[in-house]
Order: C-alpha cells, then structure tokens, then sequence
C-alpha cells in the first residue's frame, strides 16, 4: 500500500527534489533506537507548591506586590514581592495540584450564588487572591534545550513570572496555555515559577473553583521539535481499510538550518504496528516552523465507536543526522461522524441518536479539582444510565476527562467559553480547537451558549460566521453548533448545526422547514429537577420532591418524547446529568446546588435516573419509589411511581394487588396508594409473564454501616483514587434510605481528598486540610554592634527601620555583627497547634533569642533564614521579641532587604478528622492512593454503630514522569 506523505511549507525547489525522492512507504525503523535517550521529557509539575492568600486591594495583605518603583511592566525582572525569586515563601502552606481553594472555604450567606456560596469572591477579598510559588532545580546539562511550562487550566486571571521575570497573564479559568522559560532559566540552579490567581470575578454563573486546578508540565525538547499540540489526525474509512492523515508541526527553534526524516508509525489497540510511512530529507530554516502532512493506511481497522471504542497510537519522531531529535504519541480513533439534516447524526455509518447530558466539571468532596481517576468514575456513571453524550457547558474540560470518553466511548460537544471575534476570544477557540481536535470522542465543537446580546441579531450572524470559518480552518472535520436560547434570526441563521435550549423556547419544527440543509440538536433540555429520595418539598433545607414540571418549562419525559419523535434533530442533552454546585434552584441560600442532575453531585442516582436506563438502554428495568418508610402517614395517598421498559407492571402492597398496568413508550406508570407499612411490590411482565420482581420495604432503624468502594485495586502511584459508598443498613440489611447518621472516616495506606453526600443544602466541609497562619514579625530596629557582642542590646536602644526602603545602616567593618530585633504581637497564646518562627537572613550566621531567651546559637544562615519550631510556652500573650546577633556576610552588601515585612510565626492547626451526615441513607469518601503499595484501609464510625470497615489493594505502579 502506498502510503502519501508530504510536506505543506516551506519548499524550495532542491528540497523538493530530495524530498520527491525520499518519499517511501512502509519503512521498517532503525532497531537500535531504544538505545538513545529521547530528548523529550513531559513532566507533571503537580508536587511541591507554596501557596498563600493576597489581597485585590490592599498591596500590604499582598505581600507589598507590585509597590516597587520599577514594576515588572517597567523594566524585565523586576517582578516584586512573592513574584520576586528571592521572596521568602517558608511560611506558606505546602501543597499538591490540582487545588481549589473555593471548595477549601466555608459555606457563607454572603458568598456568591452562582458559585454555592462558598466564601469567596468580591464579598470575600481576603480569600480571592492565591499566590503559588514552585522551585524548580534545572541542571545544567538542560542549557541548549528548549523549556516550557503548559498549564492545562488556572481559575482565573492569572499572572506568571519565572525568576522575576514577566511571563504573560491569561484571563480565562479554561484555556490551556504555555510559556516558553528557555531563556530565563538558570541552567545548573534553583528557578521559581510564581503565579498569582486573581478569582474576585466569575466567568460562568455555576461554581468554577478557584487556583491551579489542572495540572502544570514542564516540557523539555530540542531546539527541533515538535510544539504543544503538533499533531492533527484525521481519519477516513473506506472498504476494508482507513487512511489516517497525520499531519505534523515541526518547529526550528535553533539558530542554523536543519535537515530531518519525519517518521510516523500507528499501533493498533493491542500494539501491534498496522502502518508505517514518512518523509525524508526535509529542511526549514532557523526559526521556522512547518506542517507535513502523512496519509497512512490502515488496513481492516478496529473502529473506534461507543459500544468498542477502540484506541490507536500514533508514534511520530523526528530525526535528524542519524539520531531521534524528538518523539511524540497522540492516541487517535478510527471512525467517522457525519450530522445530517434529515436523518441526524452517524458514527462510522450507523445511525446514532444522541442521548447526552450537560455537566459542568465539579464533584462533590473536590470541586474543580477532579483528580483523573475520578474523571473515569463520571464517565462510568453517566453511561450506566444509558447516556452516550457528554456537551461540556459551558468550556472546555479538563483533558482527563477526554482521555475517559475516549477511552471509555462518550461523544462529546466540546464548548468554547466566551463568543467574540477579538484575538483574545479567537485564541481561546484555538487553544480548545488545537488541544482536543485529535480526541475521537469529540464530535461537535460549540462556540457558545445562550449569547443572549447577538444571538438574535445580525451581529450574532457576524460573529458566529467568523468563528466557524476560523473553527472550519483549525478542523475541518467537525462542524459547529451554538447553543440557542429563544433568539432566532441571528446566529441560527449561519450556524452549521442549530443547538436548541429548550424546546419551550425553541421551534424545532419551523427551523427545519426554513432551514432544510441545516441538522439540529438539543443542546439543553429539561429533566425533572429534585433532590435524591426527598419526596416532599422541604425548601428551608433546600429539599426538592420530585417535580413532574421541571423548573425550566418541562420534564425529561416530554423532552425526550419530543426528540424521539423526530428523527430529523440528532438527539438532545438533558441540563443535567450530575447536579452542580452554585446555581442553587429553584431555592436560594441554604441551597448551595443546581438540582438538575440524574444523578447527585456524588453521582448517586436519583429515581429519575431510571427513566433515561428504561428508554436509553436494552437492560430489564423496574424501578418504583418513593421509599417506602412512612410512620406518622398511616393512611394517608402517598404517589408512588413506577419506571420500567416491560410492556406491562403490576403494583402489589402487602401482597394485595393495586392493578396491573400497561407501560406506554418513553413514559412511566402510577398509583396513589394509602400507606401501610410494609412491602410495595412491583412486577415487571413482558408477553403475560412475570420477569422481573423488586421490592421497596419499610426498614428499621439504622444498625449497621457498610463501606462498598467503587474498585477492588487501584495503582499506587499517589494519584488513582477509590471512590467508597458509606450507606446504613438496618437490623435486616436493609438499606435504611432516611438515615441521617454523622460518620467519622479514618484512612490508612491512602489519603482521604473529598467527602460528600449529594444534599444540596448540606454545608458541612468538603475538604479536611491542616490551617496556616501566618503571624507577621514587625517593628524591626538594629544596629552595628561591636565585634564580640554576644547578647542583644535592649530594643528602645536600636534605630527602627523605616516602613519601606533600605535601612540605610553603613556597612558593619570585618568584624563587626548586626544586632536586630523585631515584635511578633499576639492577642492570645494560640493553643494545640504547631509553632514555628520562620526568619529572613541577613548573614552568614546567626543567634537567635526569643522573649529574652536563647533559642538557637550560631546558626548557618548563609542559603536561607531561620526557622525554628517554637513550644506555646515561649510566647506570651502581647509582644513577643525576637532578636538577633548576626554575622554579616562578607561582600560589602547591605543585606537588610527593602521591606520591613520580614519574618512570621508560622501556625498551624492539623485538620480535623473527616466526617460526613449520610444524606438519604448515603455519603461518599473520595481516597487517593500513596506511593506505598500495601492496603488501603477505611473505617468509618458513628454513635450507636458498630465501625464498618472496607480494604482496597494498592498494588504496584510507576508514578508518572514528574519534576524532581
Ligand atoms: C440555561 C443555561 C444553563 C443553566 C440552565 C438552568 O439557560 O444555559 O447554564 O443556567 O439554564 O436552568
């Protein structure tokens, strides 16, 4: 088979001879390769960050950033306060990616509502600046090669420096992003990348977290190599073969000319390779950069599609004077997709009617920070509901979460932020574009959602168009879709494919008939919002029963009636499959959730859930509710409701029988039935026949709990993750569904990252984390004491520093120490925490006195300041003084640094164990693995109770490639 391949630019005519003679098929590669090192390295850049509030406002709560009289807009390297490399960040919090410090903070009246009144925000400034700090040590064999830092996802607004220096600011929580540091490293020593959050203002109306919640890499290539998202591949199936197009960007980032082979190679699902082929002899200039493009044939291929969503790998390496210059992998998916206007929407061919639901990226316990393994434990939930699409409202996601619809079989609608022309919204549309197009789950981009200033407007019509050219020229393979709210005339009128958000305010039907050549689908839909197991409305705690009108003008039974009459639109997206947090309707405080879900923010199925398993998959359903566990109701009609796929049920209470009815399509049965405790009973018949049972029972009391986790094994590589079900059974097993009982969790081998339990009105804490304080050391005054001075002079005896500037001490002569104090003052002695005194040097050694009393002598202060675990009873309520003898280094330097905020007590007070109320009879404990293999074993207790117990296997794994 012969396979084409060639370059797009740049060519000069000698080149292109070479290159036409070089062109070949099928070409076994050199089989020492192995043997060289690959120049690339991706490394996860997760572990190891300082982190610390600032403040928008105030310079002095932000550590004096940005006071200096040259800023670092005014002159290179001139990034001040935490973004200067030499800031003191000893006394912040250490911490790991991915981190959202909203889902950290208490619930608050006063928060925003969008964002789940989490306390932070406008109303909260002192809580919605994060400074992260990162040392990185770059050996000296690095110089020559190119480095950058990619971050997948920072929420929001942030500003980058690396060693002081400027990096650039990115304003959207959801764009992935890079900053090349080749040139600012210091090759051979210690670099500090800083970044500073600003998340005072939303993006979106629903909780979007707040910090570096994705992961950061740091990248390390050749001068010649492949840049950040290089290849695109594009796939067509034909007769018994595909042809898979790879097309590769090469970039010269070093100072001569350079000759290379583009070498490409696909693995099939087992690894077996199926196509090999390249290009030889290709040439660009210093500083230029070039697309080569391979057609490869595959022959019989595995296709990738939903019920086996087979992966292949596409190898590509760049060589260059006999050697491996670069070595890149982009997994891909044979398969094709096509939306038709008449007949809707084809994978590989075959009809395939779009069964979606829209979720936003938060989980209960975690908010944004959604560790990878998590991702999957969504995707997995979403699809045992019989849901085969996932639109991503209202941005693009994490790239985990791809990886699972890749792996897992999902569509997804990838959806852009913010609509706009300007190159700041363009870039944003690229980045998703560039970063996602290889992923086969991805089969729709959305540019937006609900625009409502343009989307009725010929403005709307503009904008719309000049984004799907630019989308049609960076994926040529997918079409666009806005997703439209009730305004018609506008972008509806140039969109590839119309996105209706709820029928109610949409005219499907008259689209159609005015737009024939244009396919549709349901972006949005409405589902039957209510909180899991409430079935009476409880709105002073936020609960929701089940509402057969659904907030949004609907319920999910007529909505997916609707799609499934017309077989013309692609299918729909129900508004949601998990609920979210913020967004908190119908009710407002204390409700802290949108309750859309079909599943709550743990992903415990709501009854609802059932509905969309009866009519989305071919599995025996017979679901009835509500519980059956009605004391004080004796008597009274309670609505019970049956959702099932047999032809007919059959609903019995203590053996009595209450009718038999027949089961109309994509709907659901009910009864009213006097409550006596007991037995409700349900039997499923298909052609007369009973063929399923299931039964709902008045349960005792809780006696016992049960820990079920999601998984038997997970890798120990410190980031897999065991997603554990606590619920309450009582005396007879049963699941008991009212209990309410608070559980303490204990975790050994594992660490415990998240608890929840899908109650939209519960404001206990999500997340267990030790506090840090920091007490600021102030009132700093000194002197140059004579040589031999071995005991600190009394404070009122030396000069006081002015607030900000140098002290202008002269310079002390050979000999000579610094003799300095400074004041921590406290309110109260803090009690059941841990102390330490962590101070700024200001030379090569130093004695240490606190209160009086000698706490260190001579320490070595030459690299870094003192720092020092302190017992509560060195400190007294009032003012604490600390004070120094110093040897002043030997460089003729003044070393008393320029501002006076030197110096805190650092306090901190261990987290409180964790603990969860199980709501409706269950919460979940999210567990992530260590580094140890071994167990990891859970225990969970509460009052009354006996202790319940579950053990998951860590079993060996290799940790990802990560910064040392
Ligand atoms: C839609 C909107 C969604 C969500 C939903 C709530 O209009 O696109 O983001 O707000 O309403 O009903």
């Amino acid at each position: 088979m012969q396979d084409r391949c060639f370059p797009v630019y740049p060519m000069n005519p000698v080149i292109r001879s070479l290159f036409l003679a070089a062109v070949f098929a099928a070409r076994a590669f050199a089989a020492d390769d192995s043997a060289q090192t690959l120049p690339r390295e991706h490394l996860l850049m997760d572990a190891g960050w300082r982190f610390a509030f600032g403040h928008p406002s105030d310079p002095a709560r932000d550590f004096d950033h940005a006071t200096g009289y040259f800023s670092y807009f005014a002159k290179a390297g001139y990034g001040d306060g935490p973004a200067a490399a030499t800031f003191d960040d000893r006394a912040w919090r250490q911490l790991d990616l991915p981190h959202d410090w909203a889902v950290e903070a208490p619930f608050d009246p006063k928060g925003s509502t969008s964002h789940g009144f989490k306390a932070i925000g406008r109303n909260f400034p002192e809580r919605s600046i994060g400074w992260y700090r990162k040392t990185l040590a770059v050996p000296a064999s690095d110089l020559g090669r190119r480095i950058s830092v990619e971050f997948d996802g920072v929420f929001r607004d942030s500003v980058m420096w690396i060693n002081g220096f400027y990096l650039g600011r990115q304003p959207s929580g959801y764009t992935s992003f890079r900053y090349d540091l080749t040139d600012y490293l210091n090759y051979g020593g210690d670099n500090v990348i800083v970044v500073r959050v600003d998340a005072t203002m939303e993006e979106g109306w629903f909780y979007e977290g707040a910090g570096i919640y994705r992961h950061v890499w740091l990248v390390k290539t050749a001068p010649l190599h492949m840049p950040q998202w290089g290849t695109y591949v594009t796939t067509e199936v034909g007769e018994g073969a595909a042809s898979v197009t790879a097309r590769t960007t090469v970039a010269n980032e070093g100072v001569e000319a350079a000759t290379f082979d583009v070498e490409q190679s696909i693995e099939d699902p087992d690894g077996r390779v199926v196509a090999t082929g390249g290009l030889h002899v290709l040439s660009l200039a210093a500083g230029a950069a070039g697309e080569f493009p391979c057609v490869l044939e595959v022959s019989q291929p595995r296709l990738w599609s939903l019920a086996s969503p087979a992966l292949h790998r596409l190898v590509t390496t760049i060589r260059a004077g006999g050697a491996i210059v670069d070595r890149y992998e982009t997994a891909l998916g044979i398969r094709t997709i096509r939306f038709d206007p008449d007949h809707g929407f084809f994978l590989n061919g075959r009809h395939v009617e779009i069964h979606g639901t829209n979720n936003h990226q938060d989980h209960a316990g975690v908010g944004i920070a959604v560790p990878d393994a998590l991702q999957a434990f969504r995707v997995a939930r979403l699809k045992e509901m019989g849901v085969n699409a996932c639109r991503c409202s209202h941005n693009p996601p994490m790239p985990e979460f791809l990886d699972a619809c890749d792996r897992l079989g999902l569509l997804v609608l990838d959806e852009n932020r913010l609509m706009g022309p300007s190159p700041e919204q363009m870039g944003q549309l690229e980045s998703m574009i560039r970063r996602d197009r290889n992923h086969p789950s991805v089969v729709l981009w959305s540019l937006g959602n609900e625009e409502w200033a343009i989307e009725g407007n010929i403005k709307g019509a503009r904008i719309t168009a000049s984004m799907q050219a630019f989308a049609h020229r960076l994926d040529p393979t997918r079409r666009t879709t806005v997703a439209n709210s009730g305004g018609w005339g506008g972008t509806s009128t140039v969109i590839d494919l119309v996105g209706y958000n709820y029928i109610n305010q949409s005219n499907p039907d008259g689209q159609h008939a005015k737009f024939p050549n244009q396919p549709g689908v349901g972006t949005e839909e409405a589902t039957t919002p209510g909180t899991r197991a409430i079935y009476f409305d409880d709105p002073p705690r936020a609960r929701l029963a089940f509402q057969v009108t659904g907030d949004s003008g609907g319920n999910c039974e007529k909505g997916w009636k609707f799609y499934a009459g017309r077989p013309f639109l692609s299918g729909l997206f129900f508004w949601t499959g998990f609920d979210y947090r913020g967004e908190p309707m119908p009710y407002e405080w204390p409700e802290i959730e949108a309750q859309f879900g079909f599943l709550d923010a743990c992903g415990f199925q709501k009854d609802t859930a059932y509905y969309l398993k009866s009519w989305w998959t071919d599995e025996p359903v017979l679901h009835l509710f509500p519980h059956w566990n009605w004391a004080g109701r004796e008597g009274q009609q309670i609505d019970v409701v049956c959702f099932s796929n047999h032809e007919a049920v059959e609903l019995l209470l203590n053996g009595v029988s209450l009718g038999k009815k027949d089961m109309p399509r994509n709907s659901h049965l009910e009864w009213k039935v006097a409550y006596a405790s007991g037995a409700l009973e349900a039997r499923g018949y298909q052609g007369g026949t009973v063929v399923e049972t299931t039964r709902v029972e008045s349960t005792g009391a809780p006696a016992q709990l049960v820990l079920t986790p999601d998984r038997t094994a997970v890798n120990a590589d410190g980031a897999d993750v065991a997603v554990f079900t606590v619920s309450a059974r009582d005396a007879h097993g049963r699941t008991v569904p009212t209990a309410a009982n608070l559980v303490n969790f204990e975790v050994k081998g594992g660490r415990i990252i998240g608890v929840g339990n899908g109650d939209p009105g519960c404001h206990e804490p999500d997340r267990f984390v030790d506090d840090i304080a920091r007490l600021q050391v102030d009132d700093w005054r000194g002197r140059i004491a004579p040589a031999g001075t071995g005991a600190p002079a009394a404070p009122e005896a030396l000069q006081p520093f002015p607030r900000l500037g140098n002290w202008k001490a002269p310079l002390p002569t050979p000999g000579e120490v610094y003799d300095l104090s400074g004041a921590l003052t406290l309110a109260t002695v803090p009690a059941g925490v841990a102390l330490e005194l962590i101070l700024p040097t200001f030379g090569v050694k130093t004695t240490v006195w606190l209160n009086g009393r000698e706490l260190a002598r001579d320490l070595d202060t030459s690299r870094a300041g003192p720092a020092l675990r302190l017992d509560p009873a060195q400190l007294v309520a009032g003012v604490n003084r600390v004070q120094l003898i110093v040897t002043p280094f030997d460089d003729k330097k003044n070393h008393i640094p320029e501002l006076t905020r030197l110096g805190a007590l650092r306090v901190t007070t261990p987290a409180p164990p964790a603990r969860r109320s199980l709501f409706n009879g269950l919460a979940q404990v999210l567990v992530q693995s260590t580094r140890e293999p071994g167990e990891i074993r859970l225990t969970a207790g509460s009052d009354g109770l006996p202790p319940a117990e579950a053990i998951v296997t860590a079993r060996p794994a290799t940790p990802r490639a990560a910064v040392p």
